[in-house]
């Protein structure tokens, strides 16, 4: 069964690079992404993790803790991390679960037979600190993912949670939002003063800070 954006992200105990977790345990009440790919000593793979592990600052700011996962083992996991930092210049630096019996990518519905019948797919799920999955993503083994997209979801994710607002297309920190369609002209006028009307469906104003 897949998981949709609102459920409940299940828990699961697992052996990774930083040694055995318990993901409620290790998550505690940060946000956090959890995200899979394909094979250790791969290309695209190397890039991305060497990639994240570069964002490692990015993340801590956003109060947000990042686990990855590959159905490889752990000493895989550890003979590659030497690649990794080779590669990219930055050392693996979260931990990496090795999900050789599949628990967990079968729990997150990651191995997508029709695509690889063994492999899991480039997953991301973003878990809110309620538990609760806030976004997913699915790239097929060809396609590198963009961490910049993933920390500005991240941003978006954390301002609408909190403000009554929506975020519009290919938005970034610091630029205007949409005033949210359950809040009235009436509370808008109190909480957004100054807000510009679009259309009447569509009313902007500064990001709250
Ligand atoms: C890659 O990371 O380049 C890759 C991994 C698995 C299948 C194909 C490509």
């Amino acid at each position: 069964m897949a998981i949709r954006l609102g459920d409940k992200a299940p828990n699961f105990k697992a052996v990774t690079t930083e040694g055995e977790i318990d993901f409620y345990d290790w998550k505690g009440d940060s946000w956090a992404v959890l995200f899979s790919h394909p094979a250790d000593f791969t290309p695209v793979c190397t890039t991305e993790l060497g990639t994240v592990a570069g964002l490692k600052g990015e993340f801590e700011k956003r109060n947000t803790k990042v686990i990855g996962l590959s159905v490889d083992p752990l000493d895989s996991h550890e003979g590659w991390a030497k690649d990794i930092a080779d590669v990219t210049g930055n050392a693996l630096n979260f931990p990496l679960i090795a999900d050789h019996d599949r628990k967990v990518s079968d729990l997150y519905d990651m191995i997508h037979p029709n695509a690889d019948d063994t492999l899991t797919v480039r997953s991301v799920f973003v878990v809110g600190p309620d538990n609760k999955v806030k976004l997913t993503l699915t790239y097929p083994a060809s396609t590198g993912r963009n961490f910049d997209e993933l920390l500005r979801v991240i941003d978006s994710l954390q301002l609408t949670a909190g403000h009554g607002v929506a975020t519009p297309a290919n938005w970034k920190d610091g630029d205007k939002v949409i005033i949210g369609t359950g809040i009235s002209d009436e509370e808008a006028k109190d909480k957004f003063p100054g807000y510009e009307t679009v259309k009447p469906y569509l009313r902007v104003t500064p990001q709250p800070r």
